[in-house]
């Protein structure tokens, strides 16, 4: 380990929901919380407030993920700041309501660059510094979504998929190194998730027992990653439910999430 006193943490998707709650919990650790998202006010908000409460230096990036160049230069802005990064926090992510047909290529582009590239490159990004160290802790935000039955969203269950097998096979290679990475999937979490989906509605019908809030999210996700767990599913639900549905096998799993896709069978 260096002698250097200050730890980082970059949390993407810091404006809001469980990327507000990772930056608040990590500067309650210890850490300088590096936030990046696109809405500035929102982010400038929330660093104020870590600010206040905890004392500690936060940091604010606003950079759009689905740009290919943002990545790069987040880190090495990030790292002209704080001098390299601890902690990531690969977290910025949404999920549309709409067809895959009909939506245009730059929107589908634009999820893939932010919840498959973006993570993945920030992630290579990081490493040198972590193994210069020989520490670093890395969180993907999954989703249990990605451990039961394909679904509907455009390519949101394809997505969160990658994280969690990506996330196991890296976590494979750099533990030896002293670097860990979970990827932790949530359920049904109250953040501005549903509302960016454009289905407020539907979810405030949901029962409150499949609910968790931001803050118990991000303290099992770090407390998974501290521990060096792969994966981490918050909350008993979360857990029965991935039971449930992981024994299928894959034409069942497919006629199951089929049975609930809202744009099955969509004419042209
Ligand atoms: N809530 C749930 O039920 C649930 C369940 C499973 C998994 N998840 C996952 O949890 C993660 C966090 O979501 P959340 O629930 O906390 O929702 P949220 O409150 O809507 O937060 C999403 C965050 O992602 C950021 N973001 C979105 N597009 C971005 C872009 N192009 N560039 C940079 N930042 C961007 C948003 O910031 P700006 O708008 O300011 O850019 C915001 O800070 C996501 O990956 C989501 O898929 C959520």
């Amino acid at each position: 380990m260096s002698m250097r006193a200050e730890k980082t943490a970059l949390v993407t998707g810091a404006s809001s929901g469980i990327g507000a709650a990772f930056a608040r919990l990590l500067a309650a650790e210890g850490y300088t919380p590096v936030l990046v998202a696109r809405r500035t006010d929102r982010l400038t908000q929330v660093a104020n407030e870590i600010r206040e409460r905890t004392g500690t230096r936060c940091e604010v990036l606003t950079a759009d993920l689905t740009d290919p160049k943002a990545p790069e230069w987040v880190v090495s802005q990030a790292n002209e700041i704080v001098g390299g990064i601890d902690v990531l926090v690969n977290n910025a992510g949404l999920c549309r309501n709409e067809t895959f047909a009909e939506a245009p290529w730059e929107r589908a582009a634009g999820e893939i660059q932010l919840m498959v590239t973006a993570p993945t490159e920030l992630i290579h990004r990081v490493l040198p510094h972590m193994r210069k160290r020989g520490w670093g802790r890395i969180v993907n935000i999954s989703s249990v979504s990605a451990l039961g039955p394909p679904g509907a969203s455009l390519l949101y269950t394809g997505v969160k998929s990658y994280l969690l097998h990506t996330s196991q096979a890296l976590d494979m290679e750099l533990k030896p190194q002293g670097i860990n990475l979970t990827a932790l999937c949530p359920g049904q979490t109250r953040t501005e998730f549903h509302d960016v989906m454009g289905v407020r509605e539907i979810a405030d019908k949901m029962p409150g027992f499949m609910w968790q809030d931001a803050d118990t999210v991000a303290a099992a996700g770090w407390k998974a990653v501290s521990k060096g767990k792969p994966v981490c599913i918050p909350g008993a639900m979360n857990g029965v439910m991935a039971y449930l549905t992981r024994p299928m096998t894959v034409n069942a799993a497919y006629s199951f999430g089929r049975k609930f896709n809202p744009f099955k069978d969509t004419a042209a």
